[in-house]
């Protein structure tokens, strides 16, 4: 079994650029693949999930060149030029490829099968079939219509008025995407604002796109007469993957770091506002805009001391990812943190809230667990223990940075996970550690 092995930091510093956004990776290939002509996607995120998206859309006869510099060239074939897959489409780790492309293919005249690893295979699927049959999609799924493998296969669709149960971008976006393809105007509304990534993204490349407050209407094909234009986009780094710097800063003593160029997109930066009320210093520099989507650069420092905070359902989706490194901030504040609303972490890439309990209490913290989120007692002595990345990227990288405040040596096992949204995580954690 393969390990990393970790010793406490004596400080960050330094500067570092995350890799590119996941979630906007996914998406470029996806509405590149079905735009008419030729899209240049700079700085594309080349790891394991954006390259299940690539490899999808390859099997389905998009023609997708690989440059120098993380540069695609996609050769878009318009709504309806996708080619029925020879084969199974295999997602591996990635939520959001098998979400995602079901609203797309649902729309499409041909017959597809998408599946996943152990852990896509056990994440719930009904959420996305539940409205695409309600739109007049023909879809069957493993344990009656709830997990992958699941087959589709596609036909015109009627629009519908659809109040969506949980936030969840990738549900909305499933449904933006299916709308286009449908028969008239698609009301999608939301319980709280998710990454709205795939709304800028359609609407520069012409679709239209209604959006007000926690309503989106998608015109679609039947009351439309042109497809997507081309885009030519530059993808700023992962704001997910700045948090774990972030947090590194803020808890490692004597710390300074900047970290260049992340997508600082209000529907996931929730981490900034809680590290704000915990008392951390995280400064804005140089905001710009890339291709549609806010960037800056971030100046961290270490904290000295952070307060406990108690957040809530209201302010998950846009912290949804930051749950794991925001437990190891609390680890490191004075007082009780409580997390709660969080139920969807159940149904991550693993049980994010009973990985982080479990590996947490290794580590010496005290906490409770609830069914919908923890409560975790600071400030916390850590030591170091040996953790489990349960193949979950974010755990992993979590208990990465809670290591570099733990006496002793922590070791990871199985961390090759990171390679999921984050090749060279530890490379980079490394650099900057003194
Ligand atoms: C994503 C949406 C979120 C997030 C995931 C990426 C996306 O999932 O957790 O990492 O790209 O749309 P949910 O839609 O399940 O909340």
């Amino acid at each position: 079994m393969e390990i990393v092995e970790l010793t406490k930091a004596k400080s960050l510093k330094g500067e570092i650029t995350p890799p590119p956004d996941k979630s906007i990776s996914h998406r470029a290939i996806m509405f590149a693949s079905i735009a008419d002509g030729k899209s240049i996607v700079k700085n594309f995120l080349r790891a394991e999930d954006p390259i299940s998206t690539m490899n999808a859309f390859r099997m389905m006869g998009i023609e997708i060149e690989e440059k120098a510099g993380n540069e695609l060239v996609i050769h878009g074939k318009g709504l309806y030029g996708l080619r029925e897959p020879f084969d199974v489409i295999d997602c591996g780790n990635s939520g959001t490829t098998a979400r995602l492309i079901s609203g797309i293919l649902s729309g499409n005249p041909f017959f597809s099968v998408l599946t996943g690893d152990d852990s896509l295979k056990q994440r719930p699927m009904a959420r996305v079939i539940n409205p695409l049959k309600e739109m007049g999609a023909d879809i069957s799924a493993r344990s009656s219509d709830k997990y992958l493998p699941m087959a589709i296969k596609g036909k015109g669709l009627k629009a519908i008025n659809y109040n969506m149960p949980v936030a969840s971008a990738q549900v909305k976006s499933c449904l933006i995407l299916a709308g286009l393809y449908a028969d008239g105007t698609t009301i999608i509304i939301e319980p709280q604002k998710s990454r709205d990534h795939t709304e800028r993204m359609l609407r520069a490349m012409g679709a239209e796109i209604e959006v007000e407050g926690l309503t989106i209407k998608v015109k679609g094909e039947g009351s439309r007469v042109k497809g997507l234009q081309p885009i030519d986009i530059t993808i700023p780094s992962d704001f997910s993957s700045a948090a774990f710097f972030i947090a590194g800063a803020l808890i490692v003593p004597d710390s300074e770091i900047l970290i260049r160029n992340v997508c600082i997109n209000p529907t996931r930066t929730g981490l900034l506002d809680v590290i704000k009320n915990m008392g951390g210093d995280v400064r804005i520099e140089n905001m710009r805009d890339i291709s549609g989507e806010p960037v800056a650069g971030m100046y961290c420092k270490s904290a000295g001391s952070l307060k406990a905070v108690k957040i809530g359902a209201d302010i998950m989706p846009s912290l949804i990812d930051e749950f794991p490194i925001l437990c190891v901030l609390a680890t490191q504040a004075d007082g009780v943190t409580e997390i709660r609303g969080a139920e969807e972490l159940r149904v991550k890439e693993s049980d994010r809230i009973k990985a982080m309990a479990t590996e947490l209490k290794k580590l010496g913290v005290e906490l409770e667990e609830y069914p919908d989120g923890i409560a975790i007692k600071g400030k916390a002595s850590l030591k170091g223990n040996v953790v489990e990345s349960y193949h979950d990227h974010r755990i992993a990288m979590s208990l990465a940075i809670a290591a570099l405040v733990a006496e002793g040596t922590t070791t990871i096992n199985n961390p090759s996970c990171v390679d999921i949204s984050f090749p060279g995580f530890f490379e980079e954690l490394k650099r900057i550690m003194r």
